[in-house]
């Protein structure tokens, strides 16, 4: 499946025919790399990514991809561009064209990837902005449709900040046509608009109880409670402990064949106990490999020869 010059910003942009082709060929592109096989599809392709924020593996899942198909990545801090000087988000977008194939950018506003799209011609990937999420959630489905396969329409549970993994997570739901519940304290709700347009295809259910959003969820997700673009020092703990730690009550509402699933990284103690993450549940480095997979059936769709 070809998606053209595309941006992937949000995952909103793709059909659900599209994100369900798109899983599948991330499925098959695993099972080709454990048996030895790749292709070099995206020889002579050059993506360029640029880190506003830190990242483990995000970068590492993109540059390898790129080099298992053949391609080349070249990675960038702003700080290492002209960008740190005062050069636009538009004129660098402009100039990036002239280069590369695809450009994948981890952002704090989300308006910068719109900015970094707008003024290109070649493909943008978000890969996070201060709203969304979208690599992380193509990741997420690739491994919910290989651990419950079987299962059908399922439940999925978001618990803890309704932040920006969780709105991507709202989208890849929808695309999906699986059920989801999220479970904030007030105030931490994720974003109005996502929600509702989700709510045109799927039960969505907003709720501060935990254990409404876990009962009977074949899928327990969280994340941290400060994510890179709150304000450091800010104490955002006390509005999310005890209550909204997945320990093992949180699983045991669950039904029994759930998932625990965390995009990483993890603080132990805080949003998940030791016991759940590093326990039987937990699909958390599978999640985490997926990214790799997931990543380059995308960068197929988009700039394969
Ligand atoms: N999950 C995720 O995006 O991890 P990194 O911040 O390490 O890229
Ligand atoms: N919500 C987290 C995800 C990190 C991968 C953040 O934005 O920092």
């Amino acid at each position: 499946m070809r998606l053209g010059t595309k941006d992937i910003l949000t995952l909103a942009e793709l059909t659900p025919e599209e994100f369900t082709s798109l899983i599948q060929n991330a499925i098959t592109l695993k099972s080709e790399l454990k048996a030895g096989k790749q292709s070099d599809v995206l020889k002579g392709k050059t993506m360029v990514m640029i880190f506003q924020k830190p990242s483990t593996r995000t970068r590492v899942s993109f540059e390898t991809g790129m080099y298992q198909m053949g391609g080349h990545a070249i990675n960038l801090s702003a700080n290492d561009m002209q960008l740190s000087r005062g050069e636009s988000i538009e004129d660098t977008a402009r100039t990036l064209d002239r280069y590369a194939d695809c450009i994948m950018a981890r952002v704090y506003e989300h308006k910068t990837v719109e900015m970094l799209a707008e003024h290109s011609t070649i493909p943008v990937i978000n890969g996070l902005s201060n709203t969304f999420h979208p690599c992380q959630t193509l990741a997420d489905f690739m491994t919910i449709a290989e651990k419950q396969s079987t299962a059908g329409r399922l439940k999925i549970a978001w618990i803890g900040d309704g932040n920006n993994v969780c709105n991507s997570t709202i989208i890849g739901a929808s695309l999906a046509g699986h059920a989801i519940a999220v479970a904030t304290p007030k105030g931490f709700e994720p974003d109005d608009t996502t929600v509702s347009r989700a709510q045109r295809n799927i039960d969505v259910t907003l709720t501060t109880d935990p254990m409404v959003a876990a009962t009977d969820a074949d899928v327990i997700m969280t994340d941290t409670y400060s994510s890179i673009h709150n304000n450091k020092g800010t104490k955002r703990t006390e509005f999310f402990l005890p209550r909204y730690q997945v320990g093992q009550e949180i699983m045991d509402a669950a039904d029994t064949d759930a998932i625990f699933m965390h995009c990483l990284p993890a603080k132990r103690g805080e949003e998940v106990t030791a016991q759940v993450i590093d326990g039987p549940s937990s699909v958390v480095w599978d999640e985490a490999e997926n990214r790799l997979h997931a990543q380059k059936a995308l960068l197929e769709a988009l700039i394969a020869r």
